[in-house]
């Protein structure tokens, strides 16, 4: 299978280029190579090359920047999947689109959020990458896939994960707000998952997360725990809950976004691992690093 995918070296394009090639050909393409809200070049892009699927990681994901550069974030969001899937539809390429628990608002939930569920954004990027599930639906119908996840994280940030390791490398306490809940997600889940969601021939909207459920709060302990454990950390750091209102940020957040998986996961016969094993698998990549770094 041909595979494009845009947004390379974004964290999830670079978990592609680590997954085992397999029977694959990929072509990984930064905003250099394609921009995808040039409508001309996207079209010329994929008309040349024969792409038997493209998987869009190309996205504007500053979610505060976001509101004040809405033009940009709307750009990039929607105007970029409507002409890859617009590109998808004159070649016959199958597209996966990838989204986000922040098309959901989660104010009211407290059960894992539907694939069907409505969507009730909360912010510029919320409503962005909700618009840009639409333009893909209305132009490629159930043939694309749109894969929601969230609170994505990888060695290579920036992300929660590598921000929390900078600051608890230099600080003695954190406060971390304890009232929003997700399901954090190692980027190579995701792509494992979206390998074999294509290898099944599936079609339509899926959630991909890891298992489990956190809020910040638990998952920065999380973070400060294991690094601790693996000598990253000198010492657990003490990680301090607050409230969303004590650490107010432009964009507004899901309380809830936690996302029912059950879908995929149906189709491809496995659960996905518990985000605190992902986590740990990660940070050995980090301690490895360090190792070598020290000629150990
Ligand atoms: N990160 C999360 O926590 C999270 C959670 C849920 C869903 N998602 C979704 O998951 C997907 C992948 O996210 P990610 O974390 O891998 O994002 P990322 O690390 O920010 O990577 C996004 C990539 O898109 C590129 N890009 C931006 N504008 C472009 C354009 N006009 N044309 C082509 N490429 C462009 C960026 O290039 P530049 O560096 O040049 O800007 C970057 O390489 C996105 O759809 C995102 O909305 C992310």
């Amino acid at each position: 299978m041909k595979i494009l995918v845009t947004g390379f070296p974004g964290q999830l394009a670079a978990s592609f280029a680590r997954m085992p090639v397999g029977s694959h050909a990929f072509e990984f393409a930064s905003r250099a190579d394609i921009d995808v809200t040039d409508e001309a070049a996207v079209r010329r892009k994929v008309a040349a090359g024969a792409y038997d699927t493209i998987v869009n990681c190309a996205a504007y994901t500053a979610v505060d920047r976001a509101e004040s550069e809405a033009d940009e974030a709307y750009l990039v969001n929607v105007a970029g999947p409507r002409n890859l899937a617009a590109a998808a539809a004159e070649t016959g390429s199958k597209l996966v689109h990838v989204s986000t628990d922040f098309v959901f608002g989660g104010r009211d939930a407290s059960r894992p959020i539907p694939v069907d569920a409505l969507h009730s954004p909360l912010s510029v990027y919320g409503r962005t990458k909700s618009e840009g599930e639409a333009e893909v639906r209305a132009i490629l119908g159930d043939r694309a896939m749109i894969v929601r996840t969230s609170w994505l994280h990888s060695v290579n940030g920036p992300n929660f994960v590598t921000t929390m390791l900078r600051l608890m490398g230099s600080r003695d306490s954190l406060r971390v707000v304890a009232d929003q809940v997700g399901s954090p997600t190692h980027v190579d889940t995701l792509s494992k998952t979206i390998l074999g969601l294509l290898k099944a021939d599936a079609c339509g909207t899926f959630h991909v997360t890891d298992s489990g459920v956190a809020s910040w709060y638990d998952f920065a302990v999380g973070i400060s725990e294991i690094a601790s454990a693996k000598g990253i950390l000198q010492k657990p750091i003490t990680v301090e809950p607050i409230r969303t209102e004590d650490y107010p940020t432009p964009a507004a957040r899901p309380s809830y976004s936690v996302l029912d998986t059950t879908r995929a996961a149906s189709i491809l016969e496995e659960s996905a691992p518990h985000w605190r094993t992902t986590l740990s698998a990660s940070l050995d990549d980090v301690q490895r690093e360090i190792m070598n770094d020290r000629g150990i």
